[in-house]
């Protein structure tokens, strides 16, 4: 897989998790096998806010490479800001939180709250990637919910504002962490787009990897 200029041969990713992913565990999947890792999403506000305990979540060490900050945000402005800031510490990439689905982060708009407003997920992530000069990806849901699985669409989106990878995490807000992910859409959006796609979602054994490369190619 290739994300800009990254190379990534296996593409066995670690997802961002919130209070999880730091500089210890992010190492510790790293020498597990991880190609890629991720910090866990970063307020843009408490970013433009100049809030210590925010910028620390970004700090990462060269061993850990290669690494994407991820940010969120429900303002263009923020998040231009934001990754800009993600950007002067150097990381491989910087990701945009389009898929997180507790209440107090998509009540303004932000997380899979963009799925509510595809035009905003548009104009946020064009603004990223024109504020920024490293690769921008996505990461986001098969839908708000069951009736609303538009991913298709959305990677469509996606793709033409510019990122250069989409994550799916295969359930939609509606089902958020639980019930069975469902990976059936993937062969559809990969043929909309020529991004890479990486599958997310109850990748909980290597077996389960194997099944779902194959099933989703
Ligand atoms: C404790 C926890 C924290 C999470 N924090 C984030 C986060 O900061 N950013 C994000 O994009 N997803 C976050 N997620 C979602 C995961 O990245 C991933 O999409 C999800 O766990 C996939 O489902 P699975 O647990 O069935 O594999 C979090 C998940 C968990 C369990």
């Amino acid at each position: 897989m290739q994300i800009g200029k990254i190379n990534i041969p296996n593409a066995i990713l670690l997802a961002p998790m919130e209070d999880v992913t730091d500089i210890a565990f992010r190492l510790i999947c790293k020498r597990l096998g991880a190609d890629l890792v991720y910090t866990e999403f970063i307020n843009s506000e408490g970013l433009i806010r100049n809030s210590e305990k925010t910028k620390q979540k970004m700090l990462f060490l060269p061993s850990e490479r290669p690494l994407g900050i991820q940010i969120y945000g429900n303002s263009d402005s923020s998040m231009e800001r934001a990754a800009q800031m993600a950007e002067e510490l150097q990381p491989d990439l910087i990701d945009i939180n389009a898929g997180c689905w507790v209440r107090k982060v998509i009540r303004h708009g932000a997380g899979a709250g963009l799925l509510q407003d595809l035009k905003k997920m548009e104009r946020m992530i064009s603004s990223v990637v024109k504020a920024v000069k490293l690769p921008v990806t996505v990461k986001t849901r098969l839908g708000w919910d069951e009736r609303s699985k538009k991913i298709v669409e959305v990677a469509r989106i996606v793709e033409d504002a510019g990122a250069q990878a989409l994550t799916i995490h295969c359930r939609t807000r509606s089902q958020g962490q639980k019930g069975k992910p469902d990976y059936s859409l993937i062969p559809d959006v990969k043929k909309a787009v020529k991004i890479p796609i990486i599958v997310n979602g109850g990748i909980t054994s290597a077996i389960i990897a194997e099944e779902v490369f194959a099933t989703t190619g």
